[in-house]
């Protein structure tokens, strides 16, 4: 019965364990997860996206992600449930990130937070470990600053991999207890995995990070268009659609419900 705690995640980098995280955003799917291991459960921002249908991750709000986040804990019994703090709720400074942060431990009983960003939200992150709050970073392809980006590209080529180096270790000195690779050469993350104690996650950041990421409509094949480093261990899309095009045509043509459905 206990939930995956940070101790338990530094123990694997320490004996070399790969593991697993995934986003949910639900009970029934956080149940499902948790029943199938996946030690963490991110309910990303990428709600934005694959929940609420807009185009990027800026417009969600904490109100939006607060049900979201309660639904995923009350799901899952063994599972690290790790809160996204979204854009807007963090970046002005201390005071912003301890209130949002506060709201979702309170109000949702989530056990970490993520932020996006390193040396520029260093006193958020620091001020949030000094308060108690379990922080992942987020580095590489930070997708609340896709309008800086030009687009979601690979981030960390060249003189900017030093950068994203340097990032990370701020973050590890600011007591983060991982932080997630997006989209960088597997060559810059395998280096930054082999520089910090705590754990990297990579999402798009080759195989030699120590844990990765995917968002689960991704990685079920739910959503139509995905990155290259997505891959779909499911189909869900056309089973989906297979069940709903079934289901319409029993309805249609009387064959639903059978008399084992109706009561007598
Ligand atoms: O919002 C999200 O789903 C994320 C992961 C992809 C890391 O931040
Ligand atoms: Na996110």
């Amino acid at each position: 019965g206990r939930r995956v705690t940070v101790r338990d995640i530094a123990a694997a980098k320490a004996r070399h364990e790969k593991w697993p995280m995934l986003t949910a955003y639900d009970a029934l799917t956080a149940r499902i997860f948790d029943e199938a291991g996946i030690p963490v459960l991110l309910v990303g921002d990428s709600a934005a996206m694959v929940v609420y249908g807009y185009d990027s991750t800026i417009p969600v709000t904490v109100d939006d992600l607060i049900p979201l986040t309660a639904a995923v804990v009350r799901g899952s019994k063994r599972a690290m449930v790790v809160a996204d703090l979204p854009f807007g709720s963090y970046q002005a400074g201390v005071a912003d990130a301890l209130a949002t942060a506060t709201r979702f431990l309170k109000e949702t009983g989530a056990h970490a937070i993520k932020l996006e960003g390193g040396r520029r939200v260093l006193p958020q992150a620091e001020a949030l470990v000094a308060s108690g709050v379990p922080v992942m970073g987020h580095l590489g392809l930070t997708p609340q600053s896709v309008n800086v980006f030009g687009g979601y590209r690979v981030q960390g080529r060249g003189e900017s991999g030093e950068e994203l180096m340097a990032d990370a270790k701020a973050l590890e000195a600011a007591g983060a207890f991982a932080v997630v690779l997006e989209c960088v050469p597997e060559d810059l993350a395998a280096r930054v995995t082999a520089s910090l104690s705590i754990p990297t996650i990579g999402i798009g950041g080759g195989n030699q990070t120590d844990a990765q990421v995917l968002v689960w409509q991704d990685m079920a094949g739910l959503t139509p268009h995905t990155a290259k480093f997505v891959k779909r261990f499911a189909d869900m899309g056309a089973l989906l659609g297979d069940a709903a095009r079934a289901y319409a045509d029993e309805v249609v043509n009387g064959v639903y419900p059978a008399p084992e459905h109706s009561y007598r």
